[in-house]
């Protein structure tokens, strides 16, 4: 079960807009995603009270009596925003259970100088240093006609981190959050340009998320990344910097997700949702439910 996590230690740097939008792109995908909420300011889980349920589903944080979290059956995707300010055990344990990691930064040098302290602990730990877990930087609320781009590229370059592109600043995004939407779930053509600057991102994810489609994607099974990746300039610069890139795909194909290897006696991967309109099977009441331990418990 793939496992996508946004992280940052900045508050307000973008981190619940960019999970919203992750999942709302698995579910328009067809996947039965989970929003997890690791925040406990609950941005996520209070935008996903606003979603209207005719709407391509995500499910929030399942939430047992006992105050444990569980993933529902038959998701297939979990997503997980994650507070600001986090670090240590609690980073820890958060990636411990990330195929990838997706780090937004602003453009000051602040949101920079913050983003590269949570760099450096991430890169202390095993799964991100050895590429199992791996991590990426997206652009948040970055002025096209400024340099901000490039100054944000080139920073992401140094520390050997993929860098996927910037998001503009729009009220689209605003506007959008506030009524239960992200930008995949409007018309088009009333988001183009915006879409557009999604492309590089969903790329880069597409393997980590969908592993044996992306394999498959190509003739050449052995460099999707490289291949899907090419033609973005910026991605491209930092194709050398992936370490282990296919390790996630790969290890998702053989093993599963460690989610699912997790819960005792289940088998090791979640059933595979037909394409089309997504269906999501709603949390059995059984006790052999798949159980998330330790990092999904709630800590306060
Ligand atoms: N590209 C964007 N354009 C305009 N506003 C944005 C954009 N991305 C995020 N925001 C806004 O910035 C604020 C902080 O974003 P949020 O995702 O809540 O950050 P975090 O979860 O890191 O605290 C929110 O009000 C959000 O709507
Ligand atoms: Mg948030």
């Amino acid at each position: 079960m793939p496992v996508i996590a946004v992280v940052n230690r900045k508050g307000g740097s973008g981190k619940s807009t960019l999970a919203a939008h992750i999942a709302a792109w698995c579910a328009r995908n067809g996947s039965s995603v989970m929003l997890g909420d690791v925040d406990r300011q609950q941005s996520a889980r209070a935008w996903l009270k606003r979603r209207e349920a005719s709407l391509p589903i995500i499910a929030p944080w399942a939430v047992d009596q006992k105050n444990m979290l569980r993933v529902p059956t038959g998701i297939t995707h979990v997503v997980l925003d994650t507070p600001g300010g986090m670090h240590g055990f609690e980073l820890a344990r958060v990636v411990m259970f990330a195929d990838a990691i997706v780090m937004p930064v602003c453009h000051s040098i602040f949101d920079r100088e913050s983003a590269q302290a949570c760099h450096a602990e991430l890169m202390t730990m095993p799964r991100v240093a050895s590429g199992r877990c791996r991590l990426a930087v997206v652009g948040m609320r970055i002025d096209a006609r400024t340099q901000a781009a490039q100054v944000l590229a080139e920073w992401s370059e140094s520390l050997g981190v993929p860098f996927l592109g910037a998001l503009r600043e729009t009220q689209l995004y605003v506007r959008s959050l506030e009524r239960g939407l992200t930008i995949f779930d409007l018309k088009p053509q009333l988001a183009a340009a915006d879409l557009a600057q999604w492309a590089p991102i969903l790329q880069w994810l597409k393997p980590q998320l969908y592993p044996p489609q992306a394999a498959n994607d190509g003739a050449d099974a052995l460099r999707p990344v490289a291949r899907t990746l090419a033609p973005q300039k910026m991605v491209s610069r930092h194709l050398g910097s992936l370490p282990g890139s296919l390790m996630p795909a790969q290890e998702s194909m053989v093993q599963g997700g460690r989610l699912s290897a997790l819960s005792a006696g289940r088998p090791a991967t979640a059933p595979v949702q037909p394409a089309g309109k997504p269906t999501l099977v709603r949390p059995a009441r059984s006790t052999d439910d798949r159980q998330i331990p330790e990092f999904l418990k709630r800590s306060g």
